[in-house]
């Protein structure tokens, strides 16, 4: 909780009437605050997919089989589409995304595979910080499917109900995608412990993936997320749709043998 904002009458009306289920649609007038919030959220999830779908891309070629070169071509692909899905709505908000994607630099990744980067900015972009990280071996890629598909899964499961149409019907179909990365990274996980020295590598690379992971939560000394919540744009804050992550994780984790490492929010590398 963040004890210093403080909402003028107007903006507490439209909680309320939020609260009460108002929506709003494509044309609609926004009031500021939503219309600030919400685009927010678009961008940060707009620049997550179109980095996401970019970081992917060379495991089309590295995949270990035929199959999974097309499986993997079919995620890059997922990605992409929800990049569009949701570029589109902030292009019918009067956004010029195209432009945007043109200069900045969203293929970007640090060469340093063991960086801790805590919740560093390193471009001016507004992808979650996690997509600043280069996926260097397959059980990476597995990771991701298993951490992150499903850490935005959870937080995409709280804007199904948004109160931005717009927003709520795109994101019916991008979350039953990421239900299936979720589901390849759940089905390799189980392979990838099976063999001992593959374990001992899934571990090492867990513990490694653990605290970005963790950060994508945002910060809880920060300032907190009610706002969206107020927005009718989220329906839980970020500490609540994590714990519910970690819960999820912990119970797979437990089965195969795999220990969470403890998370310090301050780790940071460079
Ligand atoms: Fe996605
Ligand atoms: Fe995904």
């Amino acid at each position: 909780m963040n004890p210093e904002v403080r909402y003028t009458s107007e903006e507490e009306k439209l909680f309320e009437e939020i609260r009460n289920g108002r929506t709003f649609d494509k044309g609609d007038e926004l009031p500021p605050i939503y219309k600030k919030h919400l685009m927010n959220l678009l961008w940060m999830q707009g620049d997550s997919e179109y980095a996401g779908s970019l970081g992917y891309m060379p495991w089309i070629e590295n995949a270990p089989t035929l199959m999974e070169k097309v499986l993997v071509a079919q995620i890059v692909k997922d990605e992409m589409r929800h990049a569009q899905v949701v570029y589109k709505i902030l292009d019918d908000l009067g956004e010029d995304t195209l432009t945007h994607v043109k200069n900045k630099d969203l293929g970007f990744k640090l060469d340093d595979d063991l960086a801790q980067i805590g919740f560093q900015r390193i471009k001016d972009d507004f992808r979650v910080n996690i997509f600043y990280y280069n996926i260097t071996h397959w059980t990476d890629f597995i990771l991701f499917n298993f951490l992150m598909d499903r850490a935005a899964g959870h937080q995409l499961e709280d804007t199904l109900e948004s109160s931005y149409i717009p927003w709520k019907i795109g994101l019916s179909g991008i979350y039953k995608e990421e239900i299936m990365h979720v589901a390849h990274g759940d089905k390799w996980i189980k392979k990838l412990t099976v063999d001992p020295s593959d374990k001992a590598f899934l571990q090492e690379r867990l513990n490694l993936w653990w605290p970005r992971v963790m950060n994508v939560f945002g910060n809880a000394r920060g300032s907190s997320n009610t706002i969206y919540v107020n927005l009718g744009l989220k329906k839980r804050t970020n500490a609540e749709v994590r714990d519910s992550f970690v819960k999820e994780i912990k119970t797979i984790t437990n089965e195969y043998g795999l220990t969470i490492p403890e998370y310090r929010q301050d780790e940071q590398t460079i």
